[in-house]
């Protein structure tokens, strides 16, 4: 019983917090036009630029919602009968087709098999074939762990796109994003992933080219997520005077500003890259120790921040309930084509050395228990062993 009570979240999303974290946003009486919170929202919008490696020729975007909010507002920048490319290595990938067939505009479709990317050759094939508006990528698809090889597709695309988008949901503050150097025009991301702060915020930054569409009223955008009605606050905020359009998530700002101060100033965002490459590698290790496969086909594909892991005799979802009165929580497989094959151990945000330990020991106590064949033991050993490389 205690043990379920101690929990540890290794989840997709939302992670385990800081207390710091949690503590910045437990405040009974800040209004959204208090100079606290003001000060809070412009700095989380400075610091949101160096996230994404992005510098002041990019405007950044704090609003309410999550990753797919972030992703709905790309069509503030899109015009009736435009056309979109879709790269997608799975289920959020597949989330863009879903979002743009709601919309006035033509969309197309690359996609993979479930533990694969699309090789960005393949895309570059496509749009020297075709014209289109924007292409979307995915840079770590939560649904198998698999991460595009995100700096050569943009490159790929680059000179015959308007707009290149990426949804950063489950790589940044985890793995390299560089926003300005690649010329990405909307680079976006959440608030519950790797910067550890609760759910509640889509975050973007949008190049000068991105913004220079935001210039002609003409667009597919609702109403709630036009970015164009956001604008006005982002500025207002950035200059330090309180401003308007529609409640934002107050103390999940809070929160999102003290993360950032950790991740930025303190941590630095090289060294929390570090962390989680060396945890995330840990992890796999432990997982081929035991005998298992990864759902990423290829290293390359291995993420910071997710991993897939398959098991051939017992069913994922008893895998998932069991291991939780061990008192971990795992996240389920998701991708369809994949269904109870396997599961997802998050790892991202506040994520520790000592987290893969427990993690890798528990689903070796579970798997055993329940019948799979693997090398009980040989996991923590093998995890044990890259920590202490
Ligand atoms: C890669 C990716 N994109 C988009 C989303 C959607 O984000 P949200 O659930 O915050 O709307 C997720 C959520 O897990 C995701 O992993």
């Amino acid at each position: 019983m205690i043990q379920k009570e101690k929990k540890l979240l290794m989840h997709v999303g939302p992670v385990n917090i800081l207390d710091r974290v949690l503590y910045a946003g437990l405040k009974n009486n800040v209004g959204f036009t208090s100079q606290e919170f003001v000060e809070a929202f412009q700095f989380s919008l400075k610091k949101t630029r160096e996230l994404f490696q992005a510098d002041n020729t990019y405007q950044p975007f704090l609003i309410p919602g999550g990753g797919t909010s972030a992703m709905e507002s790309v069509t503030s920048l899109l015009k009736e009968g435009e056309k979109v490319l879709v790269v997608t290595n799975g289920v959020f990938g597949d989330r863009w087709i879903n979002i743009f067939r709601k919309y006035p505009v033509k969309v197309n479709v690359l996609s993979a098999e479930p533990g694969y990317y699309v090789e960005p050759e393949t895309v570059e094939k496509e749009v020297k074939k075709d014209k289109y508006t924007l292409v979307t990528f995915t840079h770590v698809e939560t649904s198998t762990g698999v991460r595009q090889p995100i700096k050569d597709s943009v490159k790929a695309v680059r000179d015959y796109v308007d707009l290149v988008v990426v949804d950063g949901v489950s790589s940044v503050g985890a793995e390299e994003v560089k926003a300005k150097d690649w010329r990405v025009d909307v680079y976006l991301t959440a608030s519950q992933k790797a910067l550890g702060v609760p759910p509640g915020l889509g975050i973007l930054v949008l190049s000068e080219r991105a913004m220079e569409r935001l210039k002609d009223e003409k667009s597919i955008a609702g109403y709630y997520l036009d970015l164009r009605n956001w604008l006005p606050v982002m500025n207002s905020m950035e200059n330090g005077k309180a401003s308007y359009f529609s409640t934002p998530p107050v103390h999940t700002i809070l929160m999102l500003s003290e993360a950032l101060k950790i991740i930025i100033d303190e941590e630095g965002l090289e060294s929390r890259i570090k962390r989680h490459e060396k945890v995330a590698s840990a992890i796999r290790a432990g997982i081929e120790g035991m005998g298992l496969e990864i759902v990423a086909k290829k290293p390359e594909a291995y993420s910071n921040t997710v991993t897939g892991v398959v098991v051939k005799k017992v069913n994922a979802g008893n895998v998932l309930s069991e291991i939780v009165s061990e008192g971990v929580e795992l996240a389920p497989g998701v991708h369809p084509k994949l269904q109870g094959k396997y599961f997802r151990i998050g790892h991202m945000g506040w994520v520790t050395e000592n987290d893969a330990i427990v993690t890798i020991a528990s689903i070796e106590r579970v798997l055993n228990k329940l019948g799979e064949e693997i090398r009980l033991g040989e996991g923590i050993k093998a995890t044990q062993l890259y920590l202490a490389k």
